[in-house]
């Protein structure tokens, strides 16, 4: 049985109908919080991640809202405060990337990964703050590519995970005398939709790992919810690699 750590708190997650998002969605409700997440356009799945973790013994609920818009990013966090009645933990995980050469990416792939991997984590952070108290805490889901690109049609992801790199090292300071973490976890290859294990680049991606697997959405889950946790309070401003050794 996981220990109900996070009781009491409320946490809200971007992108929880699926993948990575789903099992942190699933992991805060297990450990007793409160937990609002969003999904852009897999509804019916939003629906059966909050009834899971319903049927399991905890709360969840499914906020609509797309990260290429503002209003919906800020309407999310004022949707969470208004159920819950508060804020203590955002998780920043909605997200993803087009793997190919620069060149041949278009402006709308462009400005899609720009928008939801960067624009929205700034901007569910900057709504999110006023809520956030003492013990506060903001978790993003970056990637082990912010800093490791052993293969080529990475480099605009890899721009904007390491754009998460240095915003969480900087908001450290701008956030700690207020008693709020902040951390970026970079995975590396899990396996999800996005990324499947079994899928046609998972053998040259192992090339580049130490483990001879991918990670599972319950080890970065687990990472996520003990950050959330009292536990966690002295680690700030980290980037950390939860990667099977990607070099
Ligand atoms: N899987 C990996 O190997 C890996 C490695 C390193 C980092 N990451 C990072 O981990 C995060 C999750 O990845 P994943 O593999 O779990 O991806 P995934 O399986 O494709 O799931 C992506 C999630 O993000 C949501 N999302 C996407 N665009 C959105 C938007 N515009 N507005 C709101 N929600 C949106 C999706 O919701 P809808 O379906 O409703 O659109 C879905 O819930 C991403 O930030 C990714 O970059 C993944």
């Amino acid at each position: 049985m996981t220990a109900r750590t996070l009781e009491g708190k409320t946490a809200l997650v971007t992108g929880g109908s699926r993948g990575i998002g789903a099992g942190i969605v699933a992991r805060l409700a297990a450990e007793g919080a409160n937990v609002a997440f969003t999904y852009a356009s897999s509804k019916q799945r939003a629906e059966s991640v909050a009834s899971a973790a319903i049927e399991a013994g905890g709360i969840a609920h499914a906020i609509h809202a797309d990260s290429m818009r503002e209003q919906d990013v800020a309407d999310a966090v004022t949707a969470t405060v208004d159920r819950f009645g508060g804020l203590d933990i955002l998780v920043n995980n909605a997200g993803g990337g087009v793997f190919k050469a620069i060149e041949d990416l278009t402006m709308a792939e462009i400005d899609t990964m720009l928008t939801v991997n960067v624009r929205s984590v700034v901007v569910a952070i900057r709504e999110s703050l006023p809520h956030l108290g003492e013990g506060g805490r903001i978790i993003n889901i970056g990637s082990v590519n912010a800093v490791r690109n052993p293969f080529p049609g990475l480099s605009v992801y890899a721009m904007t995970k390491g754009a998460i790199a240095s915003l969480t090292n900087g908001l450290a300071k701008e956030l700690g005398a207020r008693g709020i973490t902040i951390n970026n976890l970079q995975p590396g290859p899990v396996d999800t939709e996005a990324n499947p294990a079994d899928g046609p680049n998972a053998s040259n991606l192992l090339t580049a790992m130490s483990t001879d697997r991918f990670g599972t959405v319950a080890e970065i889950s687990a990472f996520v919810s003990y950050l959330a946790g009292p536990d966690a309070g002295y680690i700030t401003g980290a980037n950390l690699n939860i990667d099977g050794g990607f070099v």
